[in-house]
């Protein structure tokens, strides 16, 4: 396959824009049927306006692409990792994974026939499988009621209306935050069915029902190392950097988060210790998120992702009842410190009957 093909999927194809491609562009962003949505009717690109906005982006942050179906080229699509800024100002965590997108079709006559929707699919199955991604956004115009459509039926929904957020024509228009998000983390490709250990994880019901993303230890800040320090005893900035650095910068530990809209309630951190084995090393859920099953909804997703048959944990008093309210099994270590007496926990899947 072409190296500058990204997916083929459907009938439709993307690949990274070039150069040649400029002309093309430019034919497209004169048309003002295709202006009216996008950039505009009084920005019309020449080719030395393409080469300057578009060259840019060949070597910057944002992947620039273009669509096409069999021999003929039909569209344009860009997608970009929000900046920390950004992410913050969407009310995302710095830690979570979002890429942004826009695109057009520069063909009006191929709009209203589903090619919207199907290439939105199979994008969203490229920035998942690559970048796994916990989160994809765009902010169509409130008015453009055709691409809004669209994107809701490729699994968007409509998170926060953007007041006046982007000048259009002349005139600063409002803008929707649309948020994608993975049905479920791939983080084990081999795992698949259904949860089958449902009745032994009891507890789990009561909060809204949140994603489970993975967390970048690098990248942590914000609200995800507020959630994590308060799992943490004594939690200095010298201490939660050596966690991050020293504990999970391992690849035997991976954190996770999980993920109500844009927001981080909870963060989980786990080891691996065998195949089908892990330590829970953190658990913690934001103080206004806790009593609504947000822990115990964590702890349930991270057994699946991780395809778990046993998951082992040591805790203190205070804690003892979560543990046994998720379906673990807690025994007394007894006053393991001065005064303190903590307590190991363990949960194991159900022996399968035949
Ligand atoms: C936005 C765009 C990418 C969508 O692609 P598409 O192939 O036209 O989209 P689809 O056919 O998959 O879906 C469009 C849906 O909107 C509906 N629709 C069409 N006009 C509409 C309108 N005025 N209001 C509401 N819905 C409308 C269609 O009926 C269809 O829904 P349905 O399948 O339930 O009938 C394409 O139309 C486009 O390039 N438009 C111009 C540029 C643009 O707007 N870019 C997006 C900037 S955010």
């Amino acid at each position: 396959m072409d190296v500058r093909v990204l997916f083929n999927e459907n009938g439709l194809s993307v690949r990274h824009m070039t150069a040649d491609d400029y002309p093309q562009m430019a034919a497209w962003l004169s048309d003002p049927r295709v202006l009216e949505f996008y950039e505009g009717r009084d920005r019309p690109h020449d080719l030395p306006r393409v080469q300057q906005v578009f060259g840019r982006k060949l070597d910057g942050a944002v992947t620039a692409c273009i669509v096409f179906a069999g021999e003929q080229d039909i569209g344009y699509i860009q997608f970009y990792p929000l900046a920390h800024d950004e992410k913050l100002a969407y009310g995302f965590d710095v830690a979570q994974i979002v890429y942004g997108l826009d695109q057009f079709i520069g063909e009006p006559e191929l709009w209203n026939r589903g090619i919207g929707t199907t290439l939105m699919q199979a994008m969203m199955r490229y920035l998942s499988r690559k970048f796994r991604v916990s989160f994809v956004v765009m902010d169509p115009q409130a008015w453009n009621t055709r691409a809004i459509r669209c994107y809701e039926k490729a699994g968007f929904r409509k998170a926060r209306r953007l007041p006046k957020h982007e000048r259009h024509e002349g005139e600063l228009r409002d803008c929707w935050l649309m948020v994608w998000t993975p049905e479920e983390v791939e983080s084990n490709p081999a795992r698949s069915g259904s949860w089958r250990t449902e009745s032994n994880l009891t507890g789990s019901g009561s909060g809204l029902l949140g994603r489970l993303v993975k967390l970048d230890p690098r990248q942590m800040g914000g609200s995800a190392l507020d959630i994590l320090s308060s799992a943490v005893f004594q939690p200095t900035e010298e201490r939660m950097s050596h966690i991050l650095d020293a504990v999970y910068g391992s690849d035997s530990t991976t954190l996770y988060g999980l993920a109500i809209g844009p927001d981080l309630v909870a963060v989980a951190g786990i080891r691996r210790t065998s195949e089908t084995a892990a330590e829970l090393l953190h658990i913690a859920v934001k103080a206004s998120e806790r009593r609504k099953g947000n822990g115990s909804q964590l702890v349930k997703r991270v057994i699946q992702a991780e395809n778990l048959e046993e998951l082992v944990a040591e805790t203190d008093r205070d804690a003892v009842n979560f543990y046994r309210r998720c379906g673990f099994t807690a025994w007394s270590l007894g006053e393991k410190y001065p005064g303190v007496e903590r307590f190991a926990c363990r949960w194991q899947a159900p022996v399968n009957l035949p």
